[in-house]
């Protein structure tokens, strides 16, 4: 029979706090369930936007966050996401979030079928127009979404802005290649 115990989530992170490394550090509660139950730890160094092809939920155990989020008619918004506080992020809308240091939180996503692909994009910090946008299989996480956040930020070319030239900046401890 499956295990059944409740998992008390802070005592979850105590016990498997060595696993959190990284840029980006987010860990399965349940692998098994049909959800994507994760603990993600802040810091992170990212600064691409996350299209999830699913709604995702927000919900923060320790330490604030903020997730920028770009409406549809293309504006930045940040959402300041308060300890104890949950967000719905609906499918569809660009999200990056911003996690300090010492920050712990609970994500919850759909897993993917098989033909779905999640988007990435990045946007100008000055002017706000899209740089560059693509896709990845979420079956293949952790080598496809590092490729192509590698493949941006070795291109100068990609991070140029076609509008106002600015040149968005690789993050600090980003994956590079
Ligand atoms: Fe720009």
């Amino acid at each position: 029979m499956a295990n059944i115990s409740p998992v008390h989530l802070l005592k979850w992170i105590e016990e498997h706090k060595t696993l959190f490394s990284g840029p980006v550090a987010n860990k399965e509660v349940f692998p098994e369930s049909e959800f994507i139950y994760q603990i993600v730890r802040g810091p992170n160094a990212r600064n691409d936007f996350h299209i999830d092809p699913g709604d995702e939920i927000f919900y923060q155990l320790k330490g604030d966050i903020t997730v920028r989020c770009i409406d549809a008619d293309g504006t930045p918004r940040d959402i300041t996401v308060r300890e104890g506080e949950a967000m719905l992020c609906r499918a569809g809308t660009p999200h990056c979030p911003i996690r300090p240091a010492d920050t712990w939180g609970l994500v919850i996503e759909r897993k993917r079928r098989p033909d779905e692909r999640d988007g990435l994009a990045w946007f100008c910090d000055a002017c706000g127009a899209k740089l560059h946008e693509t896709t990845f299989s979420v079956t293949n996480i952790e080598v496809e979404l590092l490729d192509v956040i590698k493949k941006f930020n070795a291109s100068p070319t990609l991070r140029a802005c076609k509008q106002c030239g600015a040149v968005l900046p690789v993050p600090a401890g980003a994956a590079s290649a």
